[in-house]
């Protein structure tokens, strides 16, 4: 799994990119082409800037080795991000949280787009999630965004259930999480909620299958964009409701990179049963 590598404009279709490539730097880390440096009192900091929807934003990353992949800018993260920008996403009085959220860069977005934002990671994150709102939330809307811990399969029942919008970009990225993820995504959802999830779909950790069959029993799951290139979607969902017909966006496996066939059962976690439509039960055991 590789952090962020800076993309060409014309892929991502994005606006006032300030990370935007050039062609020599295409394959660097986004924060290698735009990164400044500091510290506070005990932790070097890593500082990165973009552009979305007519907000400068300023990312610090913080290096600390318990922070692990939580202290990096996932490109998933950008897409969803540049999505937000390109679709004119507004999420004015909406009731938003996000999951496994790293730096913050997408709920504080969401934030400023208008909505009323609860950021979740495990509790190591937050102090990194709080810094960047104090850089980038004007205090005018600091009262529409909370930080919160939520670790997935043990925290989620402390949350309401009446969210609007839940986000979560590379949340999806190994397999020993999905079950966990899974049972908070069903808990928080309710019948209005949608969700959008910006995935990098990669060979060998489940993360095909999880979302070509195991989502599709739960939620209505379409595709809204892609990046071909680096094997990135963005899924919306919305949860199936009895007597719905169930929705599903066809071979999502196609954006998968060719060199390996997928095969559930070689995935570290034991590999996914197919669950058949209709059976609601629990889903531990059956990865
Ligand atoms: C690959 S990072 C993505 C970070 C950020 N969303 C982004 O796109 O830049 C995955 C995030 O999920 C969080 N995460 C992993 N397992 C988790 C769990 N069981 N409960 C809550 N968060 C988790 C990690 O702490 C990390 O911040």
């Amino acid at each position: 799994m590789k952090p962020a590598t800076v993309v060409s404009q014309g892929r991502l279709r994005g606006k006032n990119i300030k990370n935007m490539a050039t062609e020599q730097h295409r394959q660097r880390p986004i924060y290698d082409s735009d990164e400044n440096e500091d510290h506070d009192s005990t932790t070097l900091i890593r500082w990165n800037n973009f552009d979305f929807c007519g907000f400068s934003l300023k990312i610090a990353r913080m290096m600390d080795p318990r922070l692990g992949i939580s202290s990096y800018i996932w490109d998933a993260g950008i897409s969803l991000c540049q999505y937000f920008e390109k679709e004119d996403v507004t999420f004015t009085g909406k009731k938003v949280i996000e999951l496994g959220s790293g730096t913050g860069i997408v709920g504080i977005l969401a934030a400023l787009l208008g909505g009323h934002v609860t950021i979740t990671d495990k509790p190591d994150t937050l102090k990194q999630i709080n810094s960047n709102i104090s850089i980038n939330v004007p205090f005018a809307c600091r009262h529409r965004l909370k930080v919160r811990p939520l670790t997935w399969g043990e925290d989620q029942t402390k949350f309401p259930t009446d969210y609007d919008f839940i986000l979560g970009s590379d949340i999806v990225y190994s397999s020993v999480c999905y079950p966990a993820l899974l049972e908070t995504l069903r808990y928080l959802c309710n019948q209005g909620t949608t969700i959008y999830l910006s995935s990098e779909l990669r060979t060998g950790n489940g993360s095909i299958p999880f979302h070509d069959v195991i989502l599709p029993d739960y939620f209505n799951c379409e595709v809204v964009t892609r990046l071909e290139p680096k094997c990135i979607a963005v899924y919306k969902l919305t949860k199936i409701g009895t007597g719905h017909v169930r929705r599903v966006c066809g071979p999502l496996s196609l954006l998968a990179p060719k060199k390996k066939k997928e095969n559930p059962q070689s995935y570290p976690s034991g590999g996914f049963e197919r669950v058949m439509p209709g059976s609601r039960g629990p889903p531990f055991g059956r990865f």
